[in-house]
């Protein structure tokens, strides 16, 4: 048997190469961020210099412009194209109903403005990220808050059951800030039964700018495994 880092790191691939299928000729896209989006990223780039599709993209963060330049994709913006045909995120957890936790990598506002604005999301993961509940294994809500409003927004949360986190760096003391300037309160809500319920809580207390809720916006999401990957979602 493989070692789990092994089948892991495969499966996120394969579930990405399944998901750059339906990337077509022509199509401005989303660019999603974390390690199992990149493997996407870098298949665009390889079919693009094969010189079987071409398209525009805009990325939902730093690391996955990097990313576009490295892989020579060309890059546009909101600003030209609003509406955009397809994106290809990663995620955190994904439930029943294809409801996310996403932000793990802090990405979080630009991936569901990005999201919002395609056609189609289709998501990408390993087995691990599949669960029945958003929340299982104490697994936080990340929201992205502006500074100045952190100390109440942390305040509102536990009053509505969470228990908050001000997410710190690693490899840097003192708060992660976001590629908007921004803190990211990781938040215990326990199992998240209704995420359609949860999300309009939280984003109506000013100094939220996001939520990693992204309820019913998967249109797709392709779970890699140990042995293939698995469609949920939309039927072919
Ligand atoms: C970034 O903010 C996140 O939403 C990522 O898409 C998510 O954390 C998945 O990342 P991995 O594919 O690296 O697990």
């Amino acid at each position: 048997m493989k070692p789990e880092k092994e089948w892991i790191e495969e499966a996120k691939r394969n579930a990405a190469l399944e998901a750059v299928k339906h990337v077509k000729d022509n199509f401005v896209i989303g660019l999603g961020s974390g390690s199992t989006a990149a493997y996407a990223i870098e298949e665009i780039g390889i079919k693009m210099k094969r010189g079987q599709i071409r398209v525009l993209a805009v990325p939902t963060s730093y690391q996955a412009r990097t990313l576009a330049v490295k892989h020579e994709i060309p890059m546009t913006t909101l600003e030209e194209h609003p509406m955009l045909d397809l994106t290809i995120d990663g995620a955190d957890q994904i439930d029943d109903e294809l409801n996310l936790i996403k932000g793990m990598g802090g990405a979080l506002a630009r991936e569901k403005i990005v999201a919002f604005a395609s056609k189609k999301l289709v998501i990408v993961a390993d087995e691990r990220k599949k669960v029945k509940f958003l929340g299982e294994n104490n697994h936080p809500v990340p929201i992205e808050v502006l500074p100045f409003a952190a100390p109440i927004v942390m305040h509102k949360i536990k009053g509505i059951q969470g228990k908050p986190t001000l997410r710190e760096g690693n490899r840097k003391v003192g708060p992660v800030i976001t590629d908007n300037g921004n803190v990211i309160i990781d938040t215990n809500f326990g199992l998240v039964h209704e995420p359609a319920e949860l999300e309009p809580k939280l984003k109506t207390i000013p100094g939220v700018v996001e939520t990693g809720l992204f309820v019913r916006m998967a249109n797709i999401v392709y779970v890699g495994e140990r042995s293939g990957v698995r469609k949920l979602g939309e039927k072919d």
